[in-house]
């Protein structure tokens, strides 16, 4: 059965995706003119959003990866997060951005952001695509927001569930049959 056939609606579409990488790009590369900053993205979810922003942006930057995992497998963020692969940059006076796919019950930045602060960055801000204030269990909030999304579980453009999904390019809302069964 095609993949499209678990989603119940298209909440953010291919050309709106499109337009908030061409809007936080121009944003970021104005805030950041004249600096160095190092992307860096959250692995796996946010690699798509990730490849798309970063052709927006046009000042001096290098990208770097991390592997985090709160999920496992479920929809509900478990609250225990995972540390899987840590940067290879090391930070220590350098302005960094984090981009995240997903900003939910805030758990896993809010993690990620007490263990890279230990590192003494010069600055550190976050991008995330999408914001899901509704569920938030961490103090936290993202200084660059692509959209903000009600609170219903939402697949594709790099988002997964059980590792499905990441390939479609729209954000949809995935039907509960596939999740309850
Ligand atoms: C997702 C997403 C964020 C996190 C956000 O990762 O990529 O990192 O959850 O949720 P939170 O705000 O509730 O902590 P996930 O653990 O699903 O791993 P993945 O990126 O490999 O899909």
């Amino acid at each position: 059965m095609p993949m499209q056939n678990d989603i119940l609606k298209v909440l953010v579409t291919k050309e709106e995706l499109e337009e908030i990488c061409e809007r936080l790009g121009k944003q970021i590369s104005q805030d950041y003119k004249g600096k160095k900053v190092i992307l860096v993205s959250v692995l796996r979810g946010a690699v798509v959003f990730f490849a798309d922003l970063m052709r927006h942006i046009d000042c001096d930057c290098e990208i770097d990866f991390m592997a985090v995992s709160s999920y496992h497998g479920g929809t509900k963020s478990s609250g225990v997060v995972t540390f899987k692969k840590d940067l290879d940059i090391d930070i220590k006076g350098q302005h960094v951005l984090i981009v995240e796919d997903i900003l939910d019950s805030g758990l896993t930045l809010h993690y990620l952001i007490d263990v890279l602060k230990m590192r003494e960055p010069a600055s550190m801000k976050v991008c995330t695509l999408l914001d899901k204030p509704a569920n938030r269990r961490a103090k936290i909030s993202a200084d660059y927001v692509g959209t903000v999304i009600p609170d219903e579980f939402v697949v594709g453009y790099g988002l997964d569930y059980a590792e499905r999904y990441r390939n479609l390019p729209y954000v949809g809302v995935l039907k509960k049959a596939v999740y309850e069964k």
